[in-house]
């Protein structure tokens, strides 16, 4: 092995999400969220569980920053619970709970670390997803005025923003196929979804950059890299419409490209629509500073013309994770170089990239090498996409701690620092130690 060093002033840090470590869901007069209600549909979450207690992060906070500390982390990229902030997710505010992230980010920027504040992380309140939630149009405004009010209360010490987590998870797993919240099955909603969360991201911006002009704000997607599963002609062009559909028709209108021709088609063949108003595109490609990527593996597309989408996965040739997502640790960098290239190189940010491990404790040591071992691998592609030229500023793991893995529960483990759900304990495990190293020599061996 070799040692990679990354850029002088590379910033590493560690991300996680509110419903799925604060717990304390009906708290200090917190709303209840749409997450609340999805998981006390039978059948919805794996063994029942729920975020209602979760890693007890709204009572904990205070140690986990010691731990953030401990690491030697520069930068934690959390999301602030909408319902906790304004109940209903429009009028009254919550003192309370935006109390709860006054402490918080005093609490980080005591310890030296930069806060990263992401404003939605698939947490709606549950009083707009009574009027329509992301299929209603006035959500996207409800959006922009919360935007206001956290960047009011925070943006003197928050100046770094996310708008969204993963546009395409709420639209496709949340109004699509219906396995995370609000659990709806409706392509017809799930294009007006899709359309109303961008526009909520253009006015977002407005509104944070109208409040403090000077903070960094950009929108963070889940992705995959796409590679040809063959170099037959169908095949390439097979891979282009995966893109188009999984990273062109979420980066596109942000980016003043639009939508993707192949996913409006798709839409239109199916008598669903993108309710595009006048000045819509305008109001989305608002300028932004950085793109956040969240990545865990690659996906191979062969073409299928019996589909719709016309394309499917091919089957794994990779050894899986407890995910089932292949073990494709040259992912993050190829999709690195692969979204520089598509939008002229813009500032990026890793807000998301991890493994699922589930080793557990033997005699008080989390042994997680399979984590461990990926984030090497992970570490070094992203090292020479950097290489290569691309402008990657920072990178947050996924996650600090085991968590709330949304319809998996509490079965699937992403953290670094291993959760003891009946006692609360934190161990931090081998790649906690490894990522600790990682940061302190600003490079990794691989
Ligand atoms: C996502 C979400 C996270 C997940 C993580 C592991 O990317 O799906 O942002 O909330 O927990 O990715 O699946």
């Amino acid at each position: 092995m070799k040692f990679h060093a990354f850029p002088q002033g590379f910033e590493w840090g560690a991300a996680t999400a509110a419903y799925q470590i604060e717990g304390g869901s009906l708290e200090d007069g917190k709303g209840l969220s749409i997450w609340d209600v999805f998981c006390l549909q039978p059948g919805r979450v794996q063994n029942g569980d729920s975020g209602a207690v979760a890693c007890d992060h709204y009572h904990r906070f205070r140690d986990d920053v010691a731990l953030m500390r401990g690491l030697g982390l520069q930068t934690y990229r959390f999301s602030i619970s909408w319902p906790r902030v304004i109940p209903f997710g429009a009028g009254k505010r919550n003192e309370q709970g935006l109390a709860f992230y006054d402490r918080l980010v005093d609490e980080l920027l005591a310890q030296g670390i930069r806060p990263c504040a992401t404003l939605y992380h698939w947490d709606l309140p549950q009083a707009l997803q009574d009027l329509g939630g992301w299929a209603n149009r006035d959500t996207a405004k409800h959006f922009s005025d919360y935007a206001t009010t956290m960047i009011e209360r925070l943006g003197d010490r928050v100046t770094r923003w996310i708008t969204h987590n993963e546009a395409i998870v709420t639209a496709a797993m949340g109004h699509l196929f219906g396995v995370l919240a609000p659990g709806i099955r409706d392509l017809k909603i799930a294009a007006r979804v899709t359309h109303h969360l961008l526009l909520s991201h253009g006015l977002a911006v407005q509104a944070l950059r109208a409040a403090r002009p000077g903070v960094e704000i950009g929108i963070t997607n889940a992705n995959s890299s796409h590679e040809p599963a063959d170099d037959r002609e169908e095949t390439l062009a097979a891979t282009e419409l995966a893109r188009d559909f999984d990273t062109r028709l979420y980066h596109g209108p942000v980016y003043g490209r639009g939508y993707p021709e192949s996913v409006v088609r798709y839409y239109g063949s199916h008598g669903a629509a993108l309710p595009i108003e006048a000045g819509d595109l305008e109001t989305i490609a608002a300028p932004t500073d950085f793109l956040g990527v969240n990545l865990y593996s690659r996906r191979r597309i062969l073409a299928d013309p019996a589909r719709g989408v016309g394309f499917r996965d091919a089957p794994p040739t990779l050894p899986l994770t407890e995910m089932g997502y292949e073990q494709a640790p040259h992912a993050l960098g190829d999709f690195v170089r692969w979204v520089s290239r598509e939008y002229g190189k813009p500032r990026i940010y890793i807000t998301e990239n991890g493994a699922c491990d589930a080793t557990a404790p033997k005699d008080g040591v989390v042994d997680d090498q399979l984590r461990l071992g990926l984030l090497r691998g992970f570490l070094a592609g992203l090292h020479g996409a950097i290489a290569d030229g691309c402008d990657v500023r920072a990178y947050y793991v996924w996650s600090l701690l085991d968590n709330f893995e949304w319809s998996f529960g509490y079965s699937k483990r992403f953290g670094i620092i291993w959760t003891d759900y009946e006692t609360q304990q934190r161990i931090p495990k081998a790649s906690a130690r490894f990522f600790a190293d990682v940061i302190q020599r600003n490079g990794v061996d691989a």
